[in-house]
């Protein structure tokens, strides 16, 4: 069984604050600091170009995206880390499209993260020829596969409502008809069970700085099946991903395997600080995790509902259908939350009117929940949230 409570121990929370946004920005575990100061004095100060090779820099995408690989269900050597998820998104596209050439339709649903959507969008322009992207009801998604859609891209758990796609049977489907699939995982890895092996998917993408820790900016990672992953031809054919890349070779010969998905130089700060989130993984059970974060996302739903009849649920109700957040839908939400980060329980507003809170066992336990529901409860009672200094948005929501 996983010990939360020494999982909370391993994070620096400011006292007293309820951090429900794990699902945008993860907070920081105590070992970052000192881990990305041994990296920045010991290694980048005293190694300068050396660390490259003595501190292995080199190998820390490959290294690193294996132990999130063991949190998605991939096979070992299959992920690997490196730029934005937008960037991984544009590329995992690419590379599917190529492997599906007689179909030109890219079919994703009106939920999926606008970045995503946006990507695709860029890449089908460039490619021109009839390409286009079909955007559907995410509960529309299996009755619109066909035998003409090049490319399924999904985002498995909804960034507003975290409902939650069946990635397993939707992949089936997708293969009987001859779809290649692209798996957005940005919130999924580190909040549920994933198998990416298990459901056969072909690409699989998602970010590091939510649900696994590795602050602002952490990179991306992209999951390639091995079936897949000698044959793939990379859009974005970076140095660091060519057979050689210090041959200096004019010519672009992929390096084998997951390597070829690497673009150019990885962020060796950024991989130092999702090292030392990595060890709390280390200490934890992602089967456990699930079990928790639903318990802890049913409290909090039954909790607003009980105390506030204004919010409207926007999740699904069975947590098996869920990702690991909660939301509610009201008009004034991003008020409602400046009202709530102001009284030191962070959640965040995504237009037009939702509320999102997550749950992330690692730190965050029943009191946190309990506490959130009641300052929740009181600032809807007496309308806290009805004050101009809530309302003026800011950059980020
Ligand atoms: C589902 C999803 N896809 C893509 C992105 C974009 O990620 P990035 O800003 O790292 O490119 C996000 C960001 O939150 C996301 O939630």
């Amino acid at each position: 069984m996983t010990d939360f409570a020494a999982t909370k121990a391993m994070f620096d929370l400011p006292e007293g604050m309820i951090y429900l946004d794990g699902n945008s920005l993860g907070p920081l575990p105590k070992a970052a600091a000192e881990r990305i100061r041994r990296t920045v004095t010991d290694e980048w100060g005293k190694l300068l170009i050396t660390g490259w090779n003595k501190a292995d820099w080199m190998g820390l995408p490959a290294t690193i995206g294996d132990r999130i690989g063991r949190l998605i269900g991939a096979e070992p050597a299959h992920v690997v880390l490196g730029d934005t998820l937008s960037i991984k998104v544009y590329q995992a596209l690419a590379s599917a499209l190529e492997m599906n050439p007689s179909r030109k339709i890219v079919l994703s649903d009106t939920g999926n993260f606008p970045s995503d959507l946006y990507m695709a969008e860029g890449l089908l322009r460039t490619l021109g020829d009839g390409y286009c992207l079909q955007t559907v009801a995410p509960e529309a998604i299996e009755a619109a596969l066909s035998v003409d859609t090049a490319v399924l891209m999904l985002t498995e758990v909804d960034y507003r409502t975290g409902r939650k796609h069946d990635m397993a049977a939707l992949t089936a489907r997708a293969h009987e008809l001859g779809i290649v699939t692209v798996w957005d995982l940005a919130h999924s890895a580190g909040a549920l069970p994933v198998d990416v092996a298990g459901a056969g998917a072909d690409f699989a993408v998602g970010c590091t700085y939510k649900y696994l820790n590795s602050g602002p900016g952490g990179p991306a990672f992209i999951y390639v099946a091995p079936r897949h992953a000698n044959t793939v031809r990379p859009a974005l054919s970076g140095w660091l991903g060519h057979e050689a890349p210090f041959a200096f070779d004019p010519g672009y010969r992929p390096a084998k395997g997951i390597e070829r998905m690497r673009v150019g130089t990885p962020p060796v700060l950024q991989m130092a600080a999702l090292e030392a989130a990595m060890d709390i993984w280390d200490m934890a059970d992602i089967h456990d995790v699930r079990v928790q974060s639903i318990r802890l996302c049913d409290q909090f739903i039954a909790g607003v509902e009980g105390n506030c009849p204004e919010l409207a649920l926007a999740s699904p109700r069975d947590g098996d259908r869920r990702g690991s957040q909660v939301s509610f839908r009201f008009k004034e939400g991003y008020a409602v939350i400046q009202a709530l980060i102001a009284r030191d329980v962070v959640g965040d507003f995504r237009a037009p009117d939702v509320m999102r809170f997550s749950f992330t066992p690692l730190y965050i336990d029943e009191a946190d929940v309990a506490r959130a529901v009641s300052t929740l409860a009181d600032i809807m009672q007496h309308r806290f949230w009805d004050q101009g200094k809530f309302k003026t948005r800011a950059r980020v929501t």
